[in-house]
């Protein structure tokens, strides 16, 4: 069974690395033509020229998904460039290993930039997204890019774990309030990948994968390419009974 997104139009943010560069590139192999946001801008236009010389339909935009103005831009070039628009996958993200820790010394910077991006963010790419799918009337599907870390209290990073919690209620609401127009909304709750949002900035890369990867059952750390199924059979007519799902994908760690 292959899954086909042919003749649908696909906005993914964070696209220019990661499960949101993956799942570019697996959607548009799949047929979709995709719009690669994000940023920076860099990343977003290499994905989009290497889906392009491998004979798939990309176009790349420079988005910060904290600016509604650049949101509500990406989703005009998907209907100026495509015709319309079908699929979101919200998967722009940071996670400041550094600042955003002990809350009772919380540099309150850190909440509001990780909210910004991490839960404002998506916000106002789903509401962007919805107006067009609405406006068309011919339903459409989200995917939410959560975290395990929405479904405990573990995570050292208060306002990167609080924002994924928080985007299992947005996709709640989504759910509920869509399903009249035929519009889908699921989560994806990946979970610890070889590289994290913002790795470099990870005080212990080495020591989160040898601490992480050695409790997982599956027996290693996740990769994007992990990830970027689940989303692309999520947007696709194969899933037409799945709303309000939050899909953990995480090689068993959560079960344990
Ligand atoms: N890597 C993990 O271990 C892990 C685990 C669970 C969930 N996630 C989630 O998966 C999603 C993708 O993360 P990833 O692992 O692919 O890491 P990643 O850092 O490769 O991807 C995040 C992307 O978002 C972009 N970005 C940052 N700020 C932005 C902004 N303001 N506007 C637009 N784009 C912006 C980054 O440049 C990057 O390309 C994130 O939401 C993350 O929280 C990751």
């Amino acid at each position: 069974m292959e899954i086909s997104l042919a003749g649908k139009v696909a906005l993914i943010t964070g696209a220019g690395s990661g499960i949101g560069a993956a799942t570019a590139r697996l959607m548009a192999a799949s047929g979709a033509s995709v719009v690669v946001a994000g940023i920076p801008a860099a990343g977003v236009e290499t994905v989009a020229r290497d889906i392009s010389s491998s004979g798939g339909k990309a176009v790349a935009i420079a988005t910060d998904v904290s600016d509604s103005e650049q949101v509500k831009t990406a989703v005009d070039v998907a209907v100026e460039r495509f015709g319309r628009l079908d699929i979101l996958v919200a998967s722009a993200g940071v996670q400041m290993h550094r600042e955003d820790r002990d809350l009772h010394q919380l540099p309150e910077s850190a909440w509001d930039r990780t909210h910004d991006i991490n839960y404002r963010g998506v916000m106002l790419a789903c509401k962007y997204s919805l107006a067009r799918m609405v406006e068309q009337g011919s339903g459409g599907s989200i995917v939410i890019i959560s975290s395990i870390t929405a479904l405990r209290g573990t995570s050292a990073n208060v306002s990167y774990m609080s924002g994924k919690t928080g985007l299992l209620g947005l996709n709640r609401y989504i759910a509920i309030h869509y399903a009249n127009r035929g519009i889908r909304c699921n989560a994806v709750l990946p979970g610890a990948l070889e590289r994290t949002p913002d790795h470099d900035d990870h005080p212990d890369p080495e020591g989160r994968s040898r601490t992480l990867g050695g409790k997982i059952p599956l027996g290693r750390l996740g990769r994007p390419e992990d990830i970027a199924p689940t989303v692309t059979f999520l947007c696709s007519d194969l899933a037409s009974y799945a709303t309000g799902g939050e899909f953990v994908v995480d090689g068993g760690v959560t079960v344990i």
